[in-house]
């Protein structure tokens, strides 16, 4: 009887020419995450499992992400891609022998969801030695065919290049994930031949191998959602569009209403509180939190900060990396704030832009601020103290401190410190030249009759 021991195999060791990109297709981005760390998220919330990842030579940045999100992950190399079979037996040596059940997943179907793949193991374990992931497809396109037996369990599985036309006309597809008990799992292998239209070992002439032992195998189907590999852009944007799909529901079910949830755009990692609400238009970038009764109003950009209860963002606000947004924080339009610390009811409401400053409790950020923190070498830090008023139309030079409680003159540029509750204005002093204005338009009045 098979142990409670898992080992998954993920294959990423194709070529992906149809990518046409110089990165790895395992490392392009869906919802602000690689391909590859959606799938090793699926693998990580199976439960206990040892995770073989089987890469082509030369593929270290792969190799250094997926260390990074799992270092207790083993990398296999397999020397040349001749096929998913092949690859599976490049991770022989990390599988522990013939213990449990051996999970094999593609690194491009990132889609597939964990109790989908719980299921097969279970499957696996209880019910038949080979268990194959099915879906009924619309357009079976090149997808593998799964020809079934008089009484409906699997026979082979059998490829698009290779089909009979009555096998290419079968619509229950291979998903591309298989379960296989460890005892058997090799020595199945080690009967397949290239002896095929691709020159390639398959992975799925398993089924037929086990058959010819007299072994069970099984299918079990998922959504046809669930399935799409990435072979190409195309393919790409159609599993972002899917991913998307899923990341508002699941904001939606947590309690935030999403006022037209088809224009607003978030990352596999955004986390919110209860009670937000976000309007049109809004895109978030990765590593952001946003705590409840926040309100973000349409076509923001908000990534890589934390937005406390009770602020409001936007309309038209970007929130850049390093912000923090503190409690009942008003940010408004065209605001652009970056590793900056709003400190509890300030507000910065109109054409600012706050980078590598903190702004202190109420202070209030008058249209148009900026702190100039960059001197074409060095970053500068600005601070600015609570309860502070920062004229319209300000230039905060950093390194600069505004004291509590102190006010700028509109329009001034600032250099030096300005004390706790004191004055600071810069800029020059304010003249008039009664009737100027008539004389002048009188002026150029007589030249222009002069000249007609
Ligand atoms: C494969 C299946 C097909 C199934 C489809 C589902 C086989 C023979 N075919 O076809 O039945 O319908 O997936 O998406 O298994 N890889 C390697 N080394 C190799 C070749 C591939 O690691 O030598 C990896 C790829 O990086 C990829 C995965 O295996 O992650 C699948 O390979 P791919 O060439 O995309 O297979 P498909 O033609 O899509
Ligand atoms: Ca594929």
């Amino acid at each position: 009887m098979p142990n409670s021991t898992v080992t998954t195999i993920i294959l990423a060791a194709g070529r992906s020419t149809r990518m046409k990109s110089s990165t790895p297709k395992a490392l392009h981005q869906i919802a602000g995450r690689p391909m590859l760390g959606h799938v090793l998220a699926t693998v990580g919330s199976l439960g206990k499992s040892r995770t073989v990842l089987v890469l082509a030579p030369g593929m270290d940045d792969v190799a250094r992400y997926a260390k990074g999100v799992d270092a207790n992950l083993d990398i296999a190399i397999q020397d040349k891609p001749l096929g998913t079979g092949h690859a599976v037996r490049a991770a022989e040596a990390l599988v522990p022998s013939g213990e449990g059940v051996v999970l094999v997943i593609f690194g491009d179907t990132p889609l597939v969801r964990a109790e989908t793949l719980s299921e097969m193991v279970a499957a696996c374990r209880a019910e038949a030695p080979v268990v194959v992931l099915g879906f009924e497809a619309r357009d079976p396109a090149a997808y593998g065919r799964l020809v079934l037996n008089a009484d409906g369990s699997l026979a082979r599985i059998v490829e698009r290049k290779d089909a009979t036309p009555e096998e290419v006309a079968i619509t229950l597809c291979n998903g591309g994930a298989m379960a296989v008990r460890a005892e058997h799992l090799f020595r199945l292998l080690g009967r397949m031949t290239n002896d095929n239209a691709s020159g390639e070992y398959y992975l799925t002439d398993v089924v037929e191998h086990a058959r010819a032992e007299g072994l069970g195998c099984a299918v079990i189907c998922a959504p046809e959602e669930d399935i799409q590999g990435v072979n190409s852009r195309a393919d790409l944007a159609s599993v972002e569009a899917e991913m998307q799909r899923r990341l508002r529901r699941r904001a939606m079910e947590g309690g935030v209403t999403l006022a037209d949830p088809e224009t607003v755009y978030l990352c596999a990692d955004t986390i919110f509180g209860q009670d937000v609400t976000i309007g049109q238009n809004v895109v978030f970038g990765p590593g952001v939190e946003v705590a409840s009764n926040v309100t973000i109003k349409p076509f923001c950009h908000i990534e890589g900060g934390r937005i406390e209860e009770g602020a409001q963002i936007g309309p038209f606000a970007r929130i850049r990396p390093g912000s923090e947004i503190g409690r009942d924080v008003h940010i408004g339009n065209f605001v652009e704030t970056k590793k900056a610390k709003i400190e509890a009811g300030a507000k910065v409401n109109h054409l600012s832009y706050i980078g590598d400053a903190r702004v202190g409790a109420k202070a209030n950020i008058g249209a148009g601020t900026i702190t100039c923190n960059y001197d074409g070498f060095n970053k500068h830090h600005t601070d600015i103290g609570a309860g502070a008023f920062i004229g319209s139309n300000s230039s905060l030079v950093a390194p600069v401190k505004i004291g509590d409680g102190a006010y700028t003159g509109s329009g001034s540029v600032i250099t030096k410190d300005v004390p706790a509750d004191a004055l600071a204005v810069e800029r020059s002093k304010h003249f008039e030249k009664p009737g100027w204005a008539a004389a002048f338009r009188a002026k150029h009045a007589g030249m222009k009759k002069a000249g007609e």
